[in-house]
Order: structure tokens, then sequence, then C-alpha cells
């Protein structure tokens, strides 16, 4: 059976057992705030030159970047509406209104949508580097940059990204990051980062995840309890080690679906992306061709009987949903349609040549048997 995403395999790569890090912090005693904390932080810096907090978790990332913008109700912030409901979420949590502009069919927001739902009202532009790939950051920079917005990078899943040669996390005024296991840079629990290079901001930044406090009892920002935990940085630190290891892995994964499906004609595989323009791979999805797109679930379940797991990110664009349908739903039609089509196949650093090639195989066999 093939795994979506393995972690047992990674595990095993480690140049160090994991569970002597655990046992060494534990014996340590300083679960919160240890000094592993510090070292991650400066080792994120260093990994992607920009000064890093690390925090609880991605979604509290988001939340803490709007704080320290000072996004409040009536304000207005442009997402992409196919994402993990954590970009919107967190927007409506401050009050303020989520502005959702279409993607394009790498599954980014669209830089030609964006304008147009630029308001007076609007603060902030928050793309989305959907599956690892970053969309034109400096693009959206400039744009912001005219309208005198501030900028956000959601990088919950392209930290190790390359946008322009640019990594992602360090070109947008702020921008965050997820460490959920599935990530590819995942801890063994929950945790996230958040970057900036703007002093500024980034006092902000430091001070919102522990209760707005500089120093012990001296509060100087409306904060909230988002630290994240020692053992998890004892983790990322170890997995840190390999990661570069880890993206080259992935880009040669994602190389040889394209070798084994690009040819295809009932599906699309997603853009290798050019040298200056590294994906991190966090997922691989195909489109479907029109023919089979409602055959999606037969596929996904034959593919299931044959120990081949897929999965769906996102059939649900945020607009079409109970509680964020009263927010803007026009323009929003590649959305609506590759929300439709989208198919995601095992994507993690240690598949198998033959692997990819038994799930490219048997995914053609599959929707032709369908077709
Ligand atoms: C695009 C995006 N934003 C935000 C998050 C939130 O991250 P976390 O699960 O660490 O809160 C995720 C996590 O899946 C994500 O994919």
């Amino acid at each position: 059976m093939i795994k979506f995403i393995d972690l047992e395999r990674q595990r095993k790569n480690l140049p160090i057992d994991l569970n002597k890090v655990i046992k060494e912090i534990i014996n340590e005693g300083q679960f919160i705030s240890g000094k592993e904390v510090s070292s991650l932080e400066n080792l994120l810096q260093e990994y992607i030159s920009s000064p890093a907090v690390a925090v609880a978790n991605g979604t509290d990332a988001l939340s803490i970047a709007l704080m320290a913008l000072n996004i409040k109700p009536g304000d207005e912030v442009i997402i992409p509406s196919f994402t993990w409901v954590s970009t919107a979420e967190v927007i409506c949590l401050l009050g303020a209104k989520p502005v959702f502009v279409d993607i394009d069919t790498n599954f980014n927001i669209d830089l030609n949508k964006i304008e147009p739902k630029i308001s007076e009202k609007t603060k902030a532009i928050m793309p989305v580097s959907m599956f690892g790939r970053c969309p034109d950051l400096m693009k959206i920079k400039e744009l912001a940059m005219q309208y005198n917005l501030f900028t956000v990078e959601d990088g919950a899943q392209s930290f190790g990204a390359k946008s322009n040669n640019n990594f992602s996390c360090n070109v947008l005024d702020i921008s965050t990051t997820s460490f959920f296991p599935s990530k590819p840079l995942g801890c063994y629990g929950d945790g996230g980062a958040i970057f900036s290079k703007d002093e500024d901001l980034l006092k902000k930044i430091m001070t919102i995840p522990k209760h707005g406090q500089i120093g012990r009892y001296n509060y100087v920002e409306i904060g909230m309890n988002s630290r994240l935990d020692t053992i998890q940085a004892g983790i990322l630190i170890e997995k840190l080690k390999i990661f570069e290891d880890e993206i080259i892995k992935r880009n040669l994964v994602a190389q040889l679906y394209e070798k084994h499906l690009h040819k295809y004609k009932l599906i699309t595989t997603p853009k290798i992306p050019s040298n200056e323009n590294r994906s991190v791979w966090a997922q691989y999805t195909i489109i479907l061709n029109n023919e089979i797109a409602n055959k999606r679930d037969e596929i996904m379940s034959n593919l299931k009987n044959l120990g081949i797991p897929t999965a769906l990110y996102y059939p649900v664009p945020l607009h079409t949903s109970k509680v964020y349908k009263k927010f803007n739903s026009e323009d929003l039609d590649t959305t609506m349609d590759i929300a439709k089509r989208v198919l995601s196949l095992p994507m993690h650093p240690y598949l198998t040549k033959e692997e990819i090639k038994f799930v490219s195989d048997n995914l053609i066999s599959v929707i032709n048997e369908i077709n």
C-alpha cells in the first residue's frame, strides 16, 4: 500500500533518532520557550534570510500577522477562494471582510483579477502559495504599493519554495507558514512561524504570541497564547537538516510523474516551475479533463482499491460554503471549474521510481476503464 505522505520513511532517513531529541528535552524540563525554540528561530532566519518568530500553528500565524497590521472591523483583505479555510477565517475573526479573487490554472491567485477587487476599504492582499508554489510575489508587492496596501503571504504550504529566486516567506511585508505534520517541513503536532523584515511589524509579531507582553506583566499589545512548544522545535531542528535534500527529492518525484503522465490526454499535469521558481510540492495535483471530471469519485475509489490513496484539495471553494457565501462571489469561474476537477496524487520525498510508475500507470488504466 502506497502512502499519500510517508512520515515513517522520513523518520528512518533522519540522521538522529528523534526519541533521543525528545528525551533530552524532557530531561531539560523547559517545555515552553526552551532553548530549542530560539535555536529554531535562528535556523529559520538563516535559511530564508528573514527574521522568524515560531508560533503554535499556521492559523495563529495568520491571525497574528493581521493583528500586527491592525486589521479591524470594516477592513477588507483580498484572498483566493481556493484555499484552506484558515486564510479566510482569521480575517472574519477580526471583524474584517474577506474579498475573494479567482485563481489561475497554477492554483494561485490570478494576478490580473486582483485590481478590480481593490476598494477604499481594502487594507491588505494575502495570496496563498498553493501546493508549495508561489505566485509572482514581486508583482503582487508592486501592485500593493500602488494602492498603499499591506501584503501577507500565506506560505503554510510553501516554506522552502522560491519565487524569482527569492524564498517564499521572504518577499512580502509579513509571511506565515505551518509546520503541521503533513507540510513539507512538518513537526509532530501543531506548529507555525511568522516572518517579517520590517522592524516595527516584527516587534508586534514577537509580542502578540506572548500575551502581548514585553517582559513579564508589561502588556503592550492585545495578545494571545501562541508559542511553539520546545519538543516541536527540537523535532523541526532535526528535520531542517534534511529539508533541502527532501525538496530536491520532491522535485524529482514531480518530474517523474510529469514524464509518465504529461502525454495522457484526459488529465492536465501541474506545470514544472523554472529554475528561479522552485516548488516544494506540498501536493502534486492534477486536473481531470471535462470528459471525466464527473467520474472523480469513482476514479478515487478504484485507485483506493488498488492501494493508491488520493485526496481532494479543495473541492469546496470557500465562497460557496454556508458561512462565507455572504461575502462576494463574483468572477470566480476558474475557482469553480478547477475545484470540480482537481485530484491530488501521493507526494512525498521517499516515493520510489517504481511506486511513481505504479501510481501513474494505474491512474491511466483506471480512467481508461471508466471513460
Ligand atoms: C493555505 C493554508 N493556510 C493556513 C493553514 C493553517 O495551518 P495550521 O494547520 O498549522 O493552522 C494551512 C494548513 O493546512 C493551509 O494549508
